[in-house]
Protein backbone atom coordinates (compact mmCIF):
# COMPACT_ATOMS: atom_id res chain seq x y z
CA UNK A 1 0.00 0.00 0.00
CA UNK A 2 1.51 3.24 -0.72
CA UNK A 3 -0.21 6.73 -0.27
CA UNK A 4 -1.61 9.31 -3.16
CA UNK A 5 -3.36 12.10 -2.84
CA UNK A 6 -3.82 13.91 -6.17
CA UNK A 7 -4.72 12.85 -9.91
CA UNK A 8 -0.87 12.56 -10.84
CA UNK A 9 0.44 10.83 -7.26
CA UNK A 10 -2.86 8.19 -7.88
CA UNK A 11 -1.94 7.34 -11.36
CA UNK A 12 2.17 6.71 -10.70
CA UNK A 13 0.63 4.48 -8.29
CA UNK A 14 -1.87 2.82 -9.73
CA UNK A 15 0.37 2.04 -13.05
CA UNK A 16 3.55 0.47 -10.48
CA UNK A 17 0.78 -1.92 -9.52
CA UNK A 18 0.59 -1.32 -6.07
CA UNK A 19 -2.32 -3.17 -4.29
CA UNK A 20 -3.67 -0.56 -2.42
CA UNK A 21 -3.90 3.44 -2.58
CA UNK A 22 -4.58 5.12 0.72
CA UNK A 23 -5.45 8.57 1.00
CA UNK A 24 -4.06 9.38 3.74
CA UNK A 25 -4.64 11.98 5.99
CA UNK A 26 -0.91 12.41 6.33
CA UNK A 27 -1.70 14.68 3.27
CA UNK A 28 -2.63 17.23 6.06
CA UNK A 29 1.43 17.18 6.49
CA UNK A 30 2.89 16.38 3.41
CA UNK A 31 0.64 18.24 0.89
CA UNK A 32 -0.74 20.90 3.03
CA UNK A 33 2.03 21.86 5.71
CA UNK A 34 0.60 21.27 8.78
CA UNK A 35 2.97 20.13 11.22
CA UNK A 36 -0.28 17.42 12.39
CA UNK A 37 -3.00 15.76 10.86
CA UNK A 38 -5.54 16.92 12.94
CA UNK A 39 -6.61 20.32 11.02
CA UNK A 40 -7.76 18.38 8.13
CA UNK A 41 -11.54 18.24 7.32
CA UNK A 42 -13.83 16.12 6.05
CA UNK A 43 -14.50 17.99 2.56
CA UNK A 44 -10.56 18.65 2.43
CA UNK A 45 -10.38 14.98 2.43
CA UNK A 46 -12.88 14.18 0.12
CA UNK A 47 -11.61 16.61 -2.74
CA UNK A 48 -8.63 14.99 -2.40
CA UNK A 49 -9.99 11.59 -2.84
CA UNK A 50 -11.81 12.38 -5.97
CA UNK A 51 -8.75 13.74 -7.44
CA UNK A 52 -7.42 10.40 -6.78
CA UNK A 53 -10.21 8.37 -7.96
CA UNK A 54 -9.84 10.18 -11.07
CA UNK A 55 -6.35 9.34 -11.73
CA UNK A 56 -6.34 5.18 -10.68
CA UNK A 57 -9.52 5.68 -13.45
CA UNK A 58 -7.64 7.17 -15.93
CA UNK A 59 -4.28 4.98 -15.82
CA UNK A 60 -6.21 2.72 -17.69
CA UNK A 61 -4.27 -0.16 -15.55
CA UNK A 62 -5.89 -4.03 -16.06
CA UNK A 63 -6.76 -4.29 -12.30
CA UNK A 64 -7.64 -1.29 -10.39
CA UNK A 65 -6.13 -0.86 -7.03
CA UNK A 66 -8.08 -0.93 -3.65
CA UNK A 67 -8.80 2.62 -3.01
CA UNK A 68 -9.08 3.51 0.96
CA UNK A 69 -9.98 6.98 2.57
CA UNK A 70 -8.63 7.69 5.88
CA UNK A 71 -11.44 9.11 7.71
CA UNK A 72 -9.98 12.60 9.27
CA UNK A 73 -9.79 13.55 12.75
CA UNK A 74 -12.91 14.29 14.39
CA UNK A 75 -15.05 12.69 11.76
CA UNK A 76 -15.98 9.36 13.45
CA UNK A 77 -15.29 9.52 17.10
CA UNK A 78 -18.69 10.81 18.63
CA UNK A 79 -20.93 7.97 20.86
CA UNK A 80 -23.29 8.58 18.38
CA UNK A 81 -21.84 6.23 15.60
CA UNK A 82 -24.49 7.98 12.87
CA UNK A 83 -22.29 10.72 12.62
CA UNK A 84 -19.45 8.38 11.76
CA UNK A 85 -21.90 5.86 9.07
CA UNK A 86 -23.24 8.99 7.46
CA UNK A 87 -19.72 10.47 6.86
CA UNK A 88 -18.41 7.14 5.94
CA UNK A 89 -20.65 7.05 3.08
CA UNK A 90 -19.95 10.42 1.77
CA UNK A 91 -16.64 8.70 1.13
CA UNK A 92 -17.84 5.87 -1.16
CA UNK A 93 -21.01 7.83 -2.63
CA UNK A 94 -18.98 11.61 -3.28
CA UNK A 95 -15.52 10.49 -3.50
CA UNK A 96 -15.60 6.51 -5.00
CA UNK A 97 -13.63 5.41 -2.37
CA UNK A 98 -13.94 1.49 -1.58
CA UNK A 99 -13.25 1.22 1.79
CA UNK A 100 -12.29 3.63 5.00
CA UNK A 101 -9.72 3.58 7.49
CA UNK A 102 -10.23 4.59 11.13
CA UNK A 103 -7.52 5.07 14.33
CA UNK A 104 -7.66 3.44 17.13
CA UNK A 105 -8.78 0.10 18.80
CA UNK A 106 -10.87 0.71 22.26
CA UNK A 107 -14.03 -0.95 22.79
CA UNK A 108 -16.31 2.71 21.25
CA UNK A 109 -13.61 2.83 18.27
CA UNK A 110 -14.74 -0.81 17.81
CA UNK A 111 -18.15 -0.33 17.83
CA UNK A 112 -17.97 1.97 15.45
CA UNK A 113 -16.16 0.35 13.19
CA UNK A 114 -19.07 -2.68 13.50
CA UNK A 115 -21.64 -0.02 12.84
CA UNK A 116 -19.98 0.98 9.46
CA UNK A 117 -19.48 -2.37 8.53
CA UNK A 118 -22.92 -3.31 9.58
CA UNK A 119 -23.74 -0.11 6.97
CA UNK A 120 -21.98 -1.78 4.41
CA UNK A 121 -18.89 -0.09 4.17
CA UNK A 122 -15.41 -1.86 4.29
CA UNK A 123 -13.30 -0.37 6.80
CA UNK A 124 -9.38 -1.14 7.12
CA UNK A 125 -8.46 -0.26 11.22
CA UNK A 126 -5.27 0.96 12.65
CA UNK A 127 -3.43 0.60 15.84
CA UNK A 128 0.01 1.35 17.43
CA UNK A 129 0.73 4.97 16.66
CA UNK A 130 -2.39 6.62 15.97
CA UNK A 131 -0.96 10.35 14.67
CA UNK A 132 -4.27 11.50 15.27
CA UNK A 133 -4.37 11.46 18.96
CA UNK A 134 -0.96 12.97 19.07
CA UNK A 135 -2.15 15.67 21.63
CA UNK A 136 -3.30 12.53 23.90
CA UNK A 137 0.18 10.35 23.06
CA UNK A 138 2.34 13.51 23.32
CA UNK A 139 3.79 13.11 20.54
CA UNK A 140 5.02 10.41 17.16
CA UNK A 141 6.64 8.02 19.08
CA UNK A 142 6.32 4.19 19.21
CA UNK A 143 4.19 2.02 20.84
CA UNK A 144 3.70 -0.88 22.47
CA UNK A 145 7.66 -1.00 24.07
CA UNK A 146 6.55 -2.43 26.98
CA UNK A 147 4.49 -5.95 27.87
CA UNK A 148 1.30 -4.35 28.91
CA UNK A 149 1.04 -1.91 25.99
CA UNK A 150 2.26 -4.43 23.52
CA UNK A 151 -0.65 -6.93 24.89
CA UNK A 152 -3.15 -3.89 24.93
CA UNK A 153 -2.34 -3.08 21.03
CA UNK A 154 -2.77 -6.93 19.84
CA UNK A 155 -6.14 -6.60 21.84
CA UNK A 156 -6.99 -3.50 20.00
CA UNK A 157 -6.53 -5.19 16.67
CA UNK A 158 -8.44 -8.01 17.63
CA UNK A 159 -11.57 -5.93 18.59
CA UNK A 160 -11.44 -4.82 15.12
CA UNK A 161 -11.12 -7.87 13.74
CA UNK A 162 -14.08 -8.61 15.75
CA UNK A 163 -16.06 -5.82 14.86
CA UNK A 164 -15.37 -6.79 10.90
CA UNK A 165 -12.81 -5.09 9.83
CA UNK A 166 -10.84 -6.53 6.43
CA UNK A 167 -6.99 -5.65 7.13
CA UNK A 168 -5.16 -3.65 10.02
CA UNK A 169 -3.08 -1.25 10.02
CA UNK A 170 0.15 -1.58 12.67
CA UNK A 171 1.82 1.84 12.97
CA UNK A 172 5.54 1.75 14.60
CA UNK A 173 5.79 -0.69 16.79
CA UNK A 174 8.46 -3.17 17.24
CA UNK A 175 9.11 -5.83 15.14
CA UNK A 176 8.12 -8.63 17.47
CA UNK A 177 4.60 -7.36 18.64
CA UNK A 178 3.98 -6.46 14.91
CA UNK A 179 4.71 -10.86 14.50
CA UNK A 180 2.99 -11.58 17.34
CA UNK A 181 -0.33 -9.48 15.84
CA UNK A 182 0.21 -10.86 12.66
CA UNK A 183 0.16 -14.71 13.78
CA UNK A 184 -3.28 -13.95 15.68
CA UNK A 185 -5.14 -12.43 13.41
CA UNK A 186 -7.21 -13.81 10.45
CA UNK A 187 -6.95 -10.20 8.36
CA UNK A 188 -3.98 -9.00 7.05
CA UNK A 189 -1.71 -6.57 8.99
CA UNK A 190 0.14 -3.96 7.10
CA UNK A 191 3.16 -2.17 8.71
CA UNK A 192 4.68 0.83 8.67
CA UNK A 193 7.46 0.95 11.31
CA UNK A 194 6.63 -2.05 12.28
CA UNK A 195 9.32 -4.42 10.55
CA UNK A 196 9.23 -6.92 8.21
CA UNK A 197 6.95 -9.43 9.74
CA UNK A 198 3.52 -7.74 8.89
CA UNK A 199 1.56 -8.94 5.87
CA UNK A 200 1.79 -6.33 4.19
CA UNK A 201 3.25 -2.53 3.82
CA UNK A 202 2.93 0.73 3.41
CA UNK A 203 4.94 3.98 3.10
CA UNK A 204 3.63 7.83 2.41
CA UNK A 205 4.48 8.50 -1.39
CA UNK A 206 6.51 11.69 -0.16
CA UNK A 207 8.80 10.30 2.01
CA UNK A 208 9.43 6.88 0.13
CA UNK A 209 10.26 8.89 -3.05
CA UNK A 210 12.18 11.94 -1.29
CA UNK A 211 10.10 14.40 -2.54
CA UNK A 212 11.06 17.11 -0.30
CA UNK A 213 14.67 17.66 0.48
CA UNK A 214 14.17 20.78 2.18
CA UNK A 215 15.41 20.97 5.95
CA UNK A 216 12.11 21.89 7.98
CA UNK A 217 9.88 18.45 6.30
CA UNK A 218 13.14 16.51 6.30
CA UNK A 219 13.03 16.80 10.47
CA UNK A 220 9.48 14.71 9.86
CA UNK A 221 10.81 12.06 7.43
CA UNK A 222 10.64 9.07 10.12
CA UNK A 223 14.21 7.16 10.26
CA UNK A 224 11.98 3.79 8.72
CA UNK A 225 11.51 4.92 5.93
CA UNK A 226 13.55 3.66 2.77
CA UNK A 227 13.81 6.71 -0.14
CA UNK A 228 13.14 4.83 -3.26
CA UNK A 229 14.12 8.12 -5.08
CA UNK A 230 15.31 11.50 -4.58
CA UNK A 231 12.43 13.38 -6.37
CA UNK A 232 13.37 16.79 -4.44
CA UNK A 233 16.46 17.05 -5.92
CA UNK A 234 15.44 16.29 -9.30
CA UNK A 235 12.61 18.86 -9.15
CA UNK A 236 15.46 21.74 -7.69
CA UNK A 237 17.71 20.42 -10.31
CA UNK A 238 14.89 21.33 -13.27
CA UNK A 239 13.74 24.38 -11.71
CA UNK A 240 17.00 25.42 -11.39
CA UNK A 241 18.11 24.86 -15.16
CA UNK A 242 14.96 26.74 -16.32
CA UNK A 243 15.47 29.72 -14.36
CA UNK A 244 19.01 29.81 -15.68
CA UNK A 245 18.19 29.24 -19.40
CA UNK A 246 15.61 32.61 -19.29
CA UNK A 247 17.87 34.74 -18.12
CA UNK A 248 20.40 33.45 -20.34
CA UNK A 249 17.99 33.42 -23.28
CA UNK A 250 18.60 30.15 -24.16
CA UNK A 251 15.28 29.35 -23.28
CA UNK A 252 12.73 29.00 -25.84
CA UNK A 253 14.95 28.21 -28.62
CA UNK A 254 13.54 27.97 -31.93
CA UNK A 255 12.39 24.21 -31.46
CA UNK A 256 9.96 25.95 -28.50
CA UNK A 257 8.10 28.69 -30.68
CA UNK A 258 5.92 26.24 -32.91
CA UNK A 259 3.41 29.38 -33.90
CA UNK A 260 3.64 30.63 -37.09
CA UNK A 261 1.55 33.08 -39.22
CA UNK A 262 1.06 32.72 -42.71
CA UNK A 263 3.78 34.25 -44.94
CA UNK A 264 0.65 37.12 -46.25
CA UNK A 265 -0.44 37.41 -42.55
CA UNK A 266 2.54 38.35 -41.20
CA UNK A 267 3.45 40.95 -44.33
CA UNK A 268 0.42 42.57 -43.79
CA UNK A 269 0.73 42.49 -39.90
CA UNK A 270 4.76 43.86 -40.04
O1 LIG B 1 -2.19 8.93 6.59
C1 LIG B 1 -1.40 8.01 6.29
O2 LIG B 1 -0.52 8.15 5.41
C2 LIG B 1 -1.51 6.74 7.00
C3 LIG B 1 -0.50 5.67 6.73
C4 LIG B 1 0.82 6.04 7.28
C5 LIG B 1 -0.95 4.34 7.19
O3 LIG B 1 -2.42 6.59 7.78
NA1 LIG C 1 -3.58 8.42 8.32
Amino acid sequence: MVTAYDYPSAMHVARAGIDIVLVGDSLAMVELGHITTQPITLDAMLHHCQAVRRGVQQAQVQEEPLLVGDMPFASYEYEDTDVALRNAYRFIQEAGMDAVKLEGGSVARARTARKLVEGGVAVMGHVGLTPQAISVLGGFRAQGRTAVRARAILDDALRLQDAGCFAIVLECVPSNVAAAITESLEIPTIGIGAGGHTSGQVLVFHDMLGMTSHPHHEQFVPKFCKRYAQLGHIIQEGLQEFKRDVESGAFPSDEYAPYQMKENERRDFE
